[in-house]
């Protein structure tokens, strides 16, 4: 049997990671481990619990106590907080706008890294994220940093929101993107940035089944060295 890889996928909002990262882990029956729907999650329980989200300390108390859990679905993945599916729901533009404050803060992602290098263990994992590839799995056997334009991300999620009967506008769209860009790779703690040793891949101009074939393609050059 063939060593499982550590795949990290990093990038900016709306680049199109989890797809991939989902479309590639069935296609190497790996585990696939979205860390974007951990922070979203935990997000979700502090605006329910009105937990003021520029307090790191209480963030990480809240979590400590937290029952996090990702199981594998029919959709990809399922996202449970204390037993509750909260898949849809970690995907309102209220707990979108309000991820990356709780997102920055150290105690949260002592924690939260801890939890997600666990769930990693073992073979095959494909990881998507901001900072996989320079702090979570430094060692990942592959890296990429998947990029596109503001531009083309509004689309694409734009288009995703319709299908799903959200009706933000594209401007709108584009602004979230922007202002989460900024605040994701200018906060203190672990930094959205391309790793050393990743691999950039700027997606404007492809399609899904283009980019998954191409992270297919360098998997499985790094399975046979
Ligand atoms: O990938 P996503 O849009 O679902 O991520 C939501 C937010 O979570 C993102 O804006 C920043 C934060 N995040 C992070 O700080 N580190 C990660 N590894 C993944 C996400």
């Amino acid at each position: 049997m063939l060593k499982g890889l550590n795949i990290a996928i990093d990038g900016p909002a709306a680049a199109g990671k989890s797809t991939i990262a989902k479309i590639t882990a069935e296609k190497l029956q790996y585990t696939y481990i979205d860390t974007g729907a951990m922070y979203r999650a935990l997000t979700y329980k502090a605006l329910e619990e009105r937990i003021d989200i520029s307090n790191g300390k209480a963030l990480g108390e809240l979590l400590a106590k937290t029952n996090l859990l990702l199981v594998p679905s029919k959709n990809g993945q399922a996202v449970l907080i204390d037993g509750k599916d909260v898949s849809e729901a970690i995907r309102t533009s209220e707990v979108t706008n309000a991820v990356s404050e709780v997102a920055a803060h150290q105690a949260v992602r002592t924690l939260m890294v801890e939890k997600q290098r666990q769930l990693g263990e073992g073979t095959g994992v494909v990881m998507d994220g901001r900072d996989i590839g320079t702090h979570v799995l430094p060692n990942a056997d592959l890296k990429i940093f998947m990029t596109a334009s503001v531009e083309e991300r509004a689309l694409r999620r734009y288009a995703e929101n319709q299908t799903r009967g959200i009706d933000t506008p594209l401007a709108e769209l584009q602004q979230e993107i922007r202002e989460r860009d900024e605040a994701d790779s200018n906060r203190k703690v672990s930094p959205l940035k391309q790793a050393e040793d990743a691999i950039l891949l700027d997606t404007t101009s492809m399609t899904i089944e283009e980019v998954a074939d191409e992270i297919s393609r360098l998997a499985k050059e790094r399975l046979e060295r």
